[in-house]
């Protein structure tokens, strides 16, 4: 059921925009409350007063409407919803929110919001089958983008083949999946991912080859199941998953306050690479060249975070992984880990240059626990989010 959960329908432009009046009305039915956004396309396939009519709210369609804006801003509008629904959701739409273009209100509704995202795309074969849209489709999938069909069939082009919106009832069973309680719903997840900066002097910084990937990548698949993600992030190149709650910050003293403030939490993932050392003494200013050459930087210890969490007495979360970055005896370095940082389980990898898992995107696991090893075959980080995600909810359940 629906019930009390908020829906922002986004009809795009396409002959399936008609089936999207039926959605609305098997939404409701379900309970769900449904505001309408109709992009201009749109409304020449449908009309904007069915829209409301059925929908029963204020049908949005001018990104400079002021009346709108007053009301309720735009920015706003694309928050307030549990689930943005696109349906149907053309070439065009698809292309925009690849890209990030943000030119008309669904564009910028799609490009401000933090709330997941379900399309149902419709468009002509070869529209579907375009290496572009293929790419666009890749883009889509990797930001987390949730999709219902398309599914195969014959087109009100007079062609066959994928490209065809799924049917309203599909639709709803996919927006009933993405809002349903998972398996980790009403669990607090701490995972914090990316390098950390330890800062020379104003303009200089230490930091590592970690593109925050491979935390990104499990703090959407634990939010996927339902789980409240309190995502701490060094600064990464990949951008943090929607529908997180982001605390970003750039040193590991930071990174180590930000934890203790998210505690208490069922589990913590500590996959971010952070600086061992830092500068005992930043320079306040720029340092300057000399011709005494470099003068000698003084580093002290990082504290350890994953080690500080896994050691309290008090508040320690039941559940601590660790990861383990080795570039040589992988295993052996990595059962010495988990002893010395007191955490359950390491989930260890080989970032030996020569295996381009740095920075790259597959990795090659090995999951130590106190039963032992467990060898993963090589997979995308996405796929090892996946996996780990549902070990942490079968060791909550
Ligand atoms: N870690 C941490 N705080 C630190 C250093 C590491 O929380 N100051 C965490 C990492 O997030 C990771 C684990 O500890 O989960 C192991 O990180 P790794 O860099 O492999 O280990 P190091 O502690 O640097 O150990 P070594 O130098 O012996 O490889």
């Amino acid at each position: 059921m629906l019930a009390s959960k908020r829906i922002l329908l986004i009809i795009g432009g396409g002959i399936a925009a008609f089936k999207s009046l039926d959605l609305i009305r098997r939404l409701r039915e379900r309970g769900a409350d449904v505001t309408p956004v109709l992009t201009r396309a749109g409304g020449a396939f449908v009309t904007p007063l069915s829209v409301s009519a059925l929908a029963g709210e204020k049908l949005h369609s001018d990104l400079f409407d002021l009346t709108a804006e007053a009301e309720m801003g735009h920015i706003e509008l694309s928050r307030s919803a549990d689930l943005i629904v696109v349906a149907p959701a053309t070439a065009d739409l698809m292309a925009k929110m690849a890209h990030g273009l943000a030119d008309d209100l669904a564009s910028t509704l799609l490009l401000a919001t933090d709330t997941r995202v379900l399309i149902a795309p419709a468009m002509n074969v070869r529209m579907w089958q375009h290496p572009a849209t293929q790419r666009n489709i890749a883009t889509l999938k990797s930001d987390g983008i949730l999709f219902s069909g398309p599914n195969d069939g014959d087109m009100a082009c007079g062609e066959h083949g994928p490209g065809r919106m799924s049917e309203p009832l599909e639709i709803v069973t996919a927006i009933e999946a993405a809002l349903a309680n998972g398996p980790l719903s009403g669990k607090r997840i701490l995972v914090t991912s990316g390098p950390t900066h330890e800062p020379i002097d104003p303009v200089r910084y230490i930091a590592n080859r970690s593109s925050g990937a491979q935390g990104t990548a499990l703090a959407r698949a634990l939010s996927a199941l339902g789980a409240e993600v309190i995502f701490v992030t060094g600064p990464a190149e990949v951008p943090p998953p929607k529908g997180v709650e982001v605390r970003a910050v750039k040193t590991a003293q930071e990174m180590l306050e930000a934890v203790k403030a998210a505690l208490p939490v069922d589990a913590a993932v500590f996959a971010a690479a952070v600086a061992d050392w830092r500068m005992t003494e930043p320079a306040r200013n720029k340092m300057k060249k000399s011709k005494s050459g470099l003068k000698q930087l003084d580093f002290t210890e990082n504290p350890d975070i994953l080690a500080t969490v896994a050691h309290m007495n008090k508040g320690r979360p039941p559940l601590v992984v660790g990861f383990a970055a080795e570039t040589d005896d992988v295993v052996r370095n990595a059962i010495n880990k988990r002893k010395r940082k007191g955490c359950d389980w390491i989930v260890a990898n080989d970032v030996n240059p020569a295996t381009g898992i740095m920075g790259g995107s597959h990795n090659d696991i090995v999951l130590i626990t106190h039963d032992g090893t467990e060898d993963w075959p090589r997979m995308s980080k996405t796929q090892v989010a996946a996996q780990l995600a549902d070990r942490i909810a079968q060791a909550l359940g």
